[in-house]
């Protein structure tokens, strides 16, 4: 399956995407940062990925840039796309384009803390628990069916950054899997609800 990995910014997670291609039934076609200075893009060309920059902020509105960035998509045959920290809320338009096609990785367990700060949220909660769940992308923000999750237990001296560390530890494990399971079938968005192997999730 050709993929492309969108990104705003250090692409570490795009790197366990290069990384594990290899063993993977995707192939990474293209990256795109709505960032010109996204260090991620660097990672890319390391890996002889070609990349694209649609810099949000020289387009009119939210829905002129989706456009933009669904003609790129689409120009170069990509049939899935798979969102790496890329901060942009996208609008319905877009996700609906790529519905069952688009996948996103967030740093908490859902449906808990959608949205922003999530480490420190997790934090002043005193959860005992956080972790990080992959998810098919819907008009929802944060809010498509989860697919997989990873838990990690917060230890009392843990701060924002030690739980950020261990999250991506976990996130180079699983979101290399859970997108070649995309580009394999054996994931599907049937009825708002994620399938794995026929099965709801
Ligand atoms: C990850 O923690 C991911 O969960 C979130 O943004 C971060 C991206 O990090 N959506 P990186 O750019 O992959 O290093």
């Amino acid at each position: 399956m050709k993929i492309a990995v969108l990104i705003s910014g250090s692409g570490s997670n795009l790197q366990a995407l290069i990384d594990y291609q290899s063993h993977a039934h995707y192939e990474i076609a293209l990256v795109i940062s709505n960032r010109p200075q996204a260090y991620g893009l660097v990672r890319a060309q390391n890996a002889n990925i070609p990349t694209l920059v649609l810099d949000h902020t020289t387009y009119a509105d939210r829905l002129t840039f989706d456009k933009a960035l669904m003609a790129a998509l689409d120009d170069a045959k990509i049939e899935g796309v798979i969102l790496a920290g890329f901060m942009r809320i996208l609008t319905p338009e877009f996700t609906q384009h790529f519905l069952g096609r688009m996948l996103n990785i967030h740093p908490s367990l859902l449906p808990k803390y959608p949205g922003l700060h999530t480490h420190q949220r997790a934090l002043e909660a005193k959860d005992s628990q956080h972790g990080v769940s992959i998810h098919f992308v819907t008009p929802e923000l944060d809010g498509g069916p989860v697919i997989l999750q990873s838990v990690i237990q917060i230890a009392d001296n843990d701060t924002p950054e030690t739980l950020q560390d261990k999250i991506h530890q976990e996130e180079y494990k699983i979101y290399p899997l859970v997108t070649d399971w995309l580009a394999q079938g054996k994931i599907q968005l049937v009825d708002n609800q994620a399938l794995f192997n026929q099965k709801v999730l």
